[in-house]
């Protein structure tokens, strides 16, 4: 049988180079924290348990794993004083006492690792002590380097320790490292803190597993994938090559993406085929698009569905709506959580929806508010419709626009109404009664026009100035 894993992620380091006030571990790659990254990956590795080592009051770590994560078999250990992270893993085996089978350590600040790069290990891991992922970068500074004799790894020497001639090594240790797991509990305790940061080393226990049955590297395929990130500059490459990643998984599938440095994808975001990306589209959170869709930009969008051969224009803002096959938003148009937008609608420049339906062929195309809202089917909004919706109190009332209707501009519509179906509303009309389905309703002030008026105004006005 095979034997299990568990996952031990080391993120109680204080991360001081990146001079935030969140712990390091919690800044985003992909909108998605980093330790994140890594406990997804525990997870399509089938790790169990998978226990993160935080920082004494790292319930902010906690919070958002477990959060994230309800169904996984997470576990906590807190490391109370930063000695290391030979001292972090120590602190994750005492949360596992009665733990037999192998064990797979990983830091959490390395975001961008494959899962397939980790499955490799286990292959490697065979007749040896312990096996661990490296990579050859163009600049190894500030990582551990692989001392080898041919195909054994020796040591991993950190930059601090290590001698001029070790510096030159271009091959560097990720920090991934799968081994036996009473091996690994041994090592750890081993370990010393004589070393030029008086820290206990975690990659001194490749020295010893060495030196039992042997250690082997696994070559990460594409560098970047080991990026460790430590500073804000590190983590803006990551971001870079994250989003790389992800376009080039959707241009496989057929997405053309105008202007990939300007373009934002999240990790959930699911794109048909023919759907064109223009400059500045920033897609954040679940985001599903159908096939021949564009989205011109700039334009930021959060979890919304858009349906086939959709229309976004320039410069709108949406977030949580559903927009249906065909329809057309913006430029400048405002969707706000609960706006559905039937097939065929449009929605047009500073038109701001929220809570409402579109129905099928209607049209907002100006200027408009409609909030709590049913608008029929091929209803026509006009330009400056106002719904108010809220009377100053806790609750918002509905307004409902019947099938074929058609609201003049200007008109305000005091919620609760309704208004029939195929019935008028003139221009300029304040309609706090219901409409009767064929009705006009006028409810404005009726004009009055004063022959000659202005011209007297006129002359007045020239005496004075006289
Ligand atoms: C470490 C490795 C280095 C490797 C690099 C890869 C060691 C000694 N060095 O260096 O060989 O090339 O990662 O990115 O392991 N942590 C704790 N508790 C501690 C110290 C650290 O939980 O007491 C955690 C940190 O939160 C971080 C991880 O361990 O997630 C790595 O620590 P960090 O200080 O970033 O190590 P590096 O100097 O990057
Ligand atoms: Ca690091």
């Amino acid at each position: 049988m095979k034997k299990k894993t568990a996952a031990l992620i080391l993120a109680a380091g204080k991360g001081k180079r990146m001079r935030s006030g969140l712990p390091k571990v919690l800044h985003t790659v992909a909108e998605l924290p980093m330790v994140a990254h890594v406990v997804k990956l525990a997870i399509a590795r089938r790790c169990a348990p998978i226990v993160t080592v935080v920082e004494p009051g790292g319930t902010r770590v906690r919070e958002v794993l477990t959060a994230l994560f309800p169904d996984a078999p997470l576990r906590f250990a807190v490391q109370h004083k930063r000695l290391g992270t030979a001292d972090a893993t120590r602190v994750a085996l005492e949360a596992i006492p009665d733990f037999d089978g192998r064990t797979l350590v990983l830091y959490g600040d390395v975001p961008l690792l494959k899962p397939a790069t980790v499955g490799r290990l286990s292959k490697a891991l065979h007749g040896v002590s312990l096996s661990l992922v490296t990579a050859i970068v163009n600049d190894p500074t500030g990582y551990g380097r692989v001392l080898r004799e041919g195909r054994w790894v020796k040591a991993v020497v950190e930059q601090k320790d290590a001698t001029f001639a070790q510096r030159g090594i271009q091959e560097i240790n990720a920090g991934v490292y799968l081994c036996d797991h009473a091996l690994l509990r041994r090592a750890v305790g081993a370990v010393g803190r004589d070393n030029k940061q008086g820290e206990a080393y975690l990659t001194d226990v490749v020295a010893i597993a060495a030196g039992e049955q042997g250690a082997v590297a696994v070559k990460a395929t594409r560098p970047e994938e080991v990026r460790g990130v430590n500073t804000r500059a590190e983590l803006a490459e990551a971001e870079a090559m994250m989003q790389k990643r992800l376009q080039a998984y959707h241009q496989g599938r057929g997405v053309t993406i105008r202007d990939p440095a300007g373009t934002f994808l999240s990790t959930e975001a699911q794109i048909q085929k023919d759907v064109i990306l223009g400059v500045g589209v920033q897609l954040s959170g679940k985001i599903k698009i159908g096939s021949g869709a564009r989205i011109d930009g700039p334009v930021f969008i959060r979890n919304t569905t858009i349906g086939q051969g959709a229309q976004v224009h320039a410069f709108s803002h949406i977030e949580g709506a559903e927009i249906g096959k065909g329809v057309s938003v913006g430029p400048f148009a405002r969707l706000r959580p609960g706006a559905r937008l039937e097939p065929g609608s449009r929605v047009g420049n500073f038109v701001e929806m929220k809570k409402t339906r579109l129905g099928r062929g209607a049209k907002a195309n100006h200027l408009t508010y409609l909030g709590d809202a049913d608008v029929g089917a091929g209803s026509n909004v006009g330009a400056g419709t106002i719904t108010c919706n809220y009377d100053g109190g806790p609750i918002k009332h509905p307004t409902t626009i019947g099938p074929g209707a058609f609201i003049g501009s200007n008109t305000t519509l005091v919620a609760p109404v309704r208004v029939g179906a195929k019935a008028y509303v003139g221009a300029g009309s304040t309609v706090n009664m219901d409409v009767p389905a064929d009705a006009l309703a006028l409810g404005r002030a009726r004009q009055t026009n004063k022959r000659g008026y202005a011209k007297r105004l006129r002359r007045r006005s020239q005496k004075k100035g006289q």
